[in-house]
């Protein structure tokens, strides 16, 4: 049973894509990867990538209620969730925050952010915003908010240093980047090693970007959890 969850779970042979396999080569997953490792992909087809994000198997290995927790977001802080892509951390963003918070869930895939705005309503979760950004501007204003989650993104972005100088710039003084990415080697989920970006790579083009290393939080099996300060 495990076995076979476990081949369910791996990306590079499943037939239809495994959450966070992103980089499957199923039908319309419509991806290349560039030398610097930024990949793109069409993520227009919601029900496909409901299917890959929302899978329940998910859960296990992504531990989502652990991580919004080790964010320790308080209450009426604004968050976003860049790269949002379905959804899937939202309502457990939304109940950290509380109904005083925020929580601005940004993609550039327009029928992603339509679905994310249906999503709200059906979660009962107001405090959500979702939001069409654009590749090179993440579309948040200056100091609109407090902390910023990038989940399995972050090699989805172009000319990352720019993005992410710019990026700093929505964050308040004391705010936070946290960046949750696929660490290398061989794993039962998520992309091959060609598309990840290792830690260190990504930790040293943030502070090039101007952001300072705040650690990394040992919580997943699979990913690991970069925390920048502003
Ligand atoms: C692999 S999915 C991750 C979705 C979500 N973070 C999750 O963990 O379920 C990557 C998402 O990033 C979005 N994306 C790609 N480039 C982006 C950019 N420059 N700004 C914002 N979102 C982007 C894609 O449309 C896609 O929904």
């Amino acid at each position: 049973m495990l076995l076979a969850l476990l081949a369910l779970l791996a990306c590079a042979s499943t037939p239809s894509p495994a959450p966070g396999a992103d980089h499957t080569a199923a039908p319309g997953a419509d991806h290349t990867a560039a030398h610097d490792a930024t990949v793109r992909h069409g993520f227009g087809d919601v029900q496909r990538w409901v299917g890959v994000f929302d899978d329940p198997a998910r859960d296990a290995w992504q531990r989502p209620v652990e991580l919004v927790a080790a964010l320790q977001l308080p209450p009426g802080a604004t968050v976003a969730d860049l790269g949002a892509g379905t959804g899937y951390f939202n309502r457990h963003l939304a109940r950290a925050v509380g109904p005083t918070g925020k929580v601005i869930a940004v993609d550039i895939e327009p029928s992603l952010v339509d679905h994310m705005g249906a999503r709200a309503l059906q979660e009962g979760t107001p405090q959500v915003e979702a939001r069409l950004g654009r590749a090179d501007d993440p579309g948040l204003a200056p100091g609109e908010v407090d902390v910023v989650l990038l989940v399995d993104t972050y090699h989805h972005i172009d000319d990352r240093i720019s993005y992410f100088r710019r990026l700093r710039e929505a964050v308040r003084e004391g705010g936070r980047l946290v960046v949750v990415d696929f660490q290398m080697g061989q794993l039962p989920v998520g992309p091959p090693d060609a598309h990840k970006i290792p830690q260190d790579k990504v930790l040293a083009e943030l502070v090039e970007a101007g952001w300072s290393d705040a650690g990394s939080i040992d919580l997943l099996p699979h990913q690991f959890v970069q925390v920048m300060a502003r």
